[in-house]
């Protein structure tokens, strides 16, 4: 099997930094999977629909392309409640599997999400479950927010952030857990070297011996 790096956790947690470069470090490919799903919420919202409704989101999912995830509006509050929506629907996200099977196909790839190394790519030779504690994530986004000009409180951050990760642990359809497999990371006290140093030790020894 090429090497697929499965990376999960709740927002915030760290781990896009870590996944860049992991891909990096490693030579791989790398897909922020959470684009795919702000993605089809943008696009719900384009045509002024409710990213609530199966029947839409699942056919904004279908005629997904690649230059959807290049978008400047996929970040932000509008886009992250869309997101959290469409990704509760079970058609959603099968249709979104092919895309993410087919990115790893060729060459491998490093993938972050919810749901990579549970539903995903089960079989992946390594699988990171990266968390840390809710202030500290809360904390975080207010930062990277308020770098983009985006005014709000680290309250409302906190308040909406807590909502998605209960939505995202509580939904049917491939809630946010760690696979049985999956080597914990907790991010809460650690500098992003530290993290990156921890990740790469393990999953270079996983691949090494896959
Ligand atoms: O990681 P993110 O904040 O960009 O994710 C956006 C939303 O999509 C969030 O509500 C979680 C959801 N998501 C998911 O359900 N499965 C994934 N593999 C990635 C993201």
């Amino acid at each position: 099997m090429k090497p697929v790096v499965a990376i999960d956790g709740p927002a915030a947690a760290g781990k896009g930094t870590l996944a860049r470069r992991l891909a990096h470090a490693l030579g791989l490919p790398y897909l922020d999977t959470g684009l795919l799903y702000r993605a089809v919420g943008r696009r719900v919202l384009d045509h002024g629909g409710n990213p609530a409704d199966p029947a839409i989101a699942e056919a904004a999912a279908r005629s997904l392309q690649p230059l959807d995830l290049e978008r400047p509006d996929l970040r932000g509050p509008a886009a992250d409640a869309a997101a959290s929506s469409v990704a509760a629907i079970p058609g959603v996200r099968a249709a979104l599997l092919t895309f993410q099977r087919d990115f790893a196909a060729a060459s491998g790839a490093v993938l972050d999400g919810r749901d990579i190394g549970t539903v995903i790519f089960p079989d992946a030779p390594a699988k990171l479950f990266v968390t840390a504690s809710l202030t500290e994530r809360a904390r975080r986004r207010w930062m990277e927010l308020r770098a983009k000009g985006i005014e709000t409180s680290i309250e409302t951050v906190e308040g909406d952030m807590r909502q998605r990760d209960a939505k995202d642990a509580a939904r049917l359809a491939a809630p946010l857990r760690a696979a049985s497999d999956a080597f914990e990371l907790d991010t809460t006290t650690m500098d992003a070297d530290a993290a990156f140093n921890a990740a790469l030790a393990f999953v270079r020894g996983r691949i090494e011996n896959a």
